[in-house]
């Protein structure tokens, strides 16, 4: 576990180091990618053995055994998130991007209205529009310590009744908010009322920071589990996004077997690489890794946000989970093309801009902080100095 250890990923055809000139301008050869959500830490070395166990068969034939997956996915989800489910609840699928789009169209018809609290993972946007759904855009709110809120009496005036679902981030993509259980209970009530299914989509559910906890939706809040589809993967935990394996978990019999039928009217089959990694990261040698992991990144975490915070104008949300700062830029005095100008070509930094995350993010950019220590320090200089002429 050496989270300070520089891999160099140039190259290596990773989207977030290899894609960030084409995106955004910024110099593959001496930029610093803080944009896609991954990290640069090398594979643990529990990881490393299953990919071992998988080669020494030298055969990547068709295979069974997924229950064991389950069993793993059920144990990882009890001890350290003290939810019990059932095996048979869980679906895999082809990542959680995956999953919501075939979610929308399980569910709900072309021109229905989905909801989401803004700003928020952009993807949510993204496969509302594809599938031909009207994304309503309710904006969160800021409480005194800066943190983001849902802001229940304004969206009332909102909802039409057009409204079908709603799609949540818990933990929060982009600002890192933890929802509390009274908070959950909130959304919870909110979707009663409104008649509205609930996608709570977990995929940051390990990555919260010391100090704070986790509550999943089912657990929080019982009372909408026949709206509920939870949606859980290891890949943000332990960087195995590559690895393409999500779990779509529905309690509810009948919402179960509705998502089931168009997902086998697809002929969907989990793949090796994702059921082997999966299964082997959900273990007690995984749980310590994470532990040391969500302490580095809170070190991180505090180290970019206080001297981000340095810029005049600039303030860093505080984090309670995740590894992506969320940077307001509001009172730096400048517009949009200035600031990406400053990030992107002087600081040479590809980070994500806040105007994609919908309402409320047009005067942020997100950083994913998910680096070597050293480069938080490289990205901070460089940040200073792209701004050294405010101070
Ligand atoms: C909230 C959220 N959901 C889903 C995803 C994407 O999941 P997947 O790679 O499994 O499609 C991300 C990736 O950043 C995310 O932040």
């Amino acid at each position: 576990m050496n989270f300070d250890e520089i891999i160099d990923r140039h190259g290596t055809k990773s989207s977030k180091w290899d894609l960030m000139e084409k995106a955004f301008g910024v110099p593959a050869k001496d930029g610093l990618a803080m944009w896609v959500a991954d990290m640069d830490f090398r594979a643990p070395e529990f990881l490393q053995e299953a990919m071992r166990g998988l080669i020494d068969k030298a055969n990547y034939g068709y295979f069974c055994g997924v229950e064991d997956l389950y069993q793993a996915v059920g144990w990882w989800m009890q001890t350290r998130h003290g939810w019990a489910i059932d095996p048979d609840w869980i679906t895999t699928t082809y990542g959680l991007g995956n999953a919501i789009a075939m979610a929308l169209q399980t569910y709900t018809d072309p021109g229905d209205t989905v909801v989401t609290f803004t700003p928020v993972y952009h993807e949510f946007e993204v496969k509302i529009a594809k599938t031909g759904r009207v994304n309503l855009q309710l904006p969160l709110s800021r409480q005194d310590d800066g943190t983001y809120a849902m802001d229940f009496d304004a969206y009332e005036a909102q909802m039409t009744g057009a409204e079908k679902m709603l799609i949540i981030s818990s933990p929060h993509n982009p600002a890192g908010r933890v929802w509390t259980t009274a908070e959950l209970g909130q959304i919870a009530d909110f979707c009663i009322r409104h008649d509205l299914l609930l996608i709570s989509d977990e995929i940051h559910c390990d990555l919260v920071l010391p100090g704070h906890r986790h509550v999943p939706m089912h657990v929080a809040a019982p009372q909408i589990e026949d709206r509920l589809l939870m949606m859980t993967s290891a890949s943000k935990t332990f960087n195995i996004a590559g690895a393409r394996l999500g779990c779509v978990i529905i309690p509810d019999a009948d919402l179960r077997s509705r998502y089931q039928a168009f997902h086998r009217g697809l002929d969907m089959n989990p793949n090796l690489l994702g059921v082997e990694l999966t299964r082997a990261a959900y273990c007690p040698e995984g749980a310590d890794w994470v532990d040391a992991l969500t302490a580095y990144l809170a070190g991180n975490a505090a180290l970019f946000n206080a001297r981000v915070s340095e810029i005049p104008g600039v303030s860093a949300m505080p984090m309670q989970s995740t590894y992506l700062a969320w940077v307001d830029f509001a009172g730096a005095g400048m517009g949009r093309e200035e600031l990406h100008d400053r990030i992107y070509k002087r600081a040479r930094i590809a980070a994500t801009p806040g105007h994609t995350l919908g309402k409320g993010g047009e005067s942020f950019m997100r950083f994913n902080v998910a680096m070597p220590r050293a480069n938080i320090e490289l990205a901070c200089d460089r940040l200073a100095e792209a701004f050294a002429d405010l101070q």
